[in-house]
């Protein structure tokens, strides 16, 4: 099968597309055809080691200290069921599903396998594969924090990194629920924040978002400049700052902060779980949470795509279409700056 290798970190080009040796289900995981996958903000930190501060050594168990231990990217795949274990309950080739690899990785490649108990669900009847890709990383990321505070109608958000692949999600799925969600981007971002549902927005380049009076039930940090130290005189009393991008040192303060300051600091990875990858594919079905496409690469162009990403200024997901899909769901428009 083919896959996007990469045998040293590095810039964009150290991903290659390359035959590697089949993969073979054991009898509890399933076989996934990927049709699509995306590049994320995780597979530009792992092949870069663009690392958030202070976190290079436990990474590093992770990724591997001096080449990739996990030679494939991709912690996202949407494809067909192509075979399974003998023990595998509630799949079988032919199923339409989304998976969240996490960091396992391995979405970049012609196949990939899952276990049943993995963050592995049916995909979106209503989406394209492309579609459904895009809103796995994102999607799963948003709900795995919301899961862990309370955000309903009324409460007031503030998503900085409002337009990237998670807080794109955050502001959707919030504003779903009647949250009043107020989104930092740049400008040039303002018109699709609006129109995933934030009802306020302001732009980082000009506006600092913690030099007034304004004050929010919940902030949602996707960028890593807004630690605890930073937003607490925005948060209001009870309120919860969700580090989605953090350093060490927000991880190791993050209990005393709380304590501290009677808030609530939630921060750290996943976790993934299927039950909220399903509650993702139902936000996806509803068109609660669209998915936002920036742009979109055949597979042999995967190196591209990166390069993009590294920009760090994405809109929502940059796809990977890793074989031609026989769509269930049309494609809705073109390929670029895709909303739904
Ligand atoms: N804890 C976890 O489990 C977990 C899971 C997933 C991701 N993450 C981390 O979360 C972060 C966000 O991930 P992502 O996938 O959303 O990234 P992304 O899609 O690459 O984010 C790109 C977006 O960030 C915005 N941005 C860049 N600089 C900004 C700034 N100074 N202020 C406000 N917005 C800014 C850009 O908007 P403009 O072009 O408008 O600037 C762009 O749209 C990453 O650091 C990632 O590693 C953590």
């Amino acid at each position: 099968m083919k896959a996007a290798v990469y045998r040293r970190f590095g810039g964009p080009d150290v991903v290659h597309v390359e035959q590697v040796p089949a993969l073979e289900p054991n009898t509890d995981e399933i076989l996934i055809r990927v049709l699509a996958t995306t590049v994320s903000a995780a597979d530009h930190r792992s092949r870069s080691r663009d690392i958030p501060a202070g976190l290079i050594l436990p990474s590093s168990l992770v990724l591997g200290f001096f080449r990739p231990r996990r030679p494939v990217l991709g912690m996202d795949a949407s494809g067909v069921v192509e075979k399974v274990g003998d023990d595998v309950q509630g799949f079988a080739p032919g199923d339409e599903v989304v998976a969240m690899l996490g960091s396992r990785f391995g979405g970049h490649a012609e196949y990939v396998t899952v276990k049943d108990t993995d963050a592995v669900v049916h995909k979106p009847r209503n989406l394209a594969f492309d579609e459904a890709a895009s809103l796995i990383f994102g999607g799963l990321t948003a709900q795995a924090y919301l899961n862990r505070t309370t955000v309903q109608a009324g409460t007031t958000v503030l998503v900085n990194g409002a337009s990237g692949a998670v807080g794109s999600a955050f502001v959707q799925i919030a504003s779903a629920v009647g949250a009043h969600v107020t989104a930092v981007c740049s400008a040039a971002n303002h018109e699709l924040v609006t129109d995933l549902g934030a009802q306020r927005t302001i732009d980082y380049q000009t506006q600092d978002f913690t030099a007034n009076d304004t004050t929010y039930d919940v902030i949602v940090d996707c960028v890593g400049n807004a630690p605890v130290d930073r937003v607490r005189h925005t948060v209001n009393p009870g309120g919860a700052v969700l580090l989605v991008a953090a350093g060490l040192r927000s991880l190791i303060s993050a209990k005393r902060d709380a304590r501290r300051y009677g808030i609530t600091v939630i921060t750290g990875p996943g976790p993934y779980r299927a039950a909220d990858l399903q509650h993702v594919v139902y936000l996806g079905e509803l068109g609660d949470l669209r998915p936002v496409i920036d742009r979109s690469y055949p597979f042999d162009e995967i190196a591209q795509a990166h390069r993009y990403v590294d920009t760090g200024r994405k809109r929502g997901s940059v796809v990977i279409n890793v074989a031609e899909a026989h769509q269930t769901v049309p494609a809705s428009t073109a390929s670029d700056h895709r909303i739904l």
